[in-house]
């Protein structure tokens, strides 16, 4: 009998069985008893489904306030000095910055970079690639640190103008572009921005749509000197 029958009483029982009245009060106390049960069980099987479901979302949507994943204040403009020439990138002092939390280099390009493109194909292509112009004419960009061959952490190394990866050599200008080596696009780029002086990085917004460059997208010459193998 489904837990919605209304209960009959008693004397109804007796006339329908032919059953004393008797026991027809225990049946009804049985059926009592079953539907406490099974209301009882609802109950605990709907928690554990609402704890399951609450457990799962916050895997899905972590709070990584302050947290890689998250969108970090990295620092203030003036704690970047920006470079022009490839051979004025210094790691720490001018152009190129690293910042562990991020997990980002912050490139600062001067205003008066040469670009190997003109406009309007300069425009869409620093869009495309994630760079950020700022109001002063300069241009910024945070690149991830991870190589995009399989993983390793890419050091600038100031004696090449570039990144170069100790796993495998592959190696990146120092606006993270492709140069040469296994990696299969240029590097990895999350999303920059400006809260008031403060320079902000989203790392969880990841641009890795950046392919080997051409001729008519690379932005920045090639540097000149050598970079072996060894750091
Ligand atoms: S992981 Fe960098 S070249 Fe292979």
């Amino acid at each position: 009998m489904s837990i919605d029958t209304p209960p009959i009483t008693p004397q109804q029982y007796e006339v329908l069985h032919g059953g004393g009245a008797e026991a027809a009060e225990i049946a009804q106390q049985r059926r009592s008893r079953r539907r406490f049960l099974r209301r009882s069980m609802l109950a605990v099987w709907g928690l554990s489904a609402t704890a399951a479901v609450a457990g799962a979302l916050d895997m899905l949507y972590p709070n990584l306030a302050g947290q890689f994943g998250a969108a970090l204040a990295v620092g203030k403009k003036a704690d970047f000095p920006p470079a022009t020439q490839l051979n004025e990138y210094a790691i720490g002092s001018k152009g190129v910055f690293y910042r562990q939390a991020a997990k980002t280099y912050i490139i600062h390009m001067g205003a008066t970079t040469q670009f190997l493109l003109q406009e309007p194909l300069l425009a869409s292509e620093i869009q495309y690639q994630s760079i950020v112009k700022d109001q002063d004419g300069t241009y910024w960009v945070a690149l991830y640190q991870k190589c995009v061959h399989l993983g390793c952490t890419v050091p600038f190394r100031n004696d090449c103008n570039s990144f170069k990866c100790p796993c495998h050599g592959s190696h990146y200008n120092v606006d993270g572009e492709y140069l040469d080596g296994p990696a299969p696009r240029s590097l990895d780029r999350f999303a920059l921005s400006f809260n008031g002086q403060d320079v902000v990085v989203d790392t969880g917004t990841l641009n890795s749509a950046v392919p080997h460059p051409d001729t008519t997208t690379r932005l920045i010459n090639q540097p000149t000197v050598q970079c072996s193998a060894g750091g």
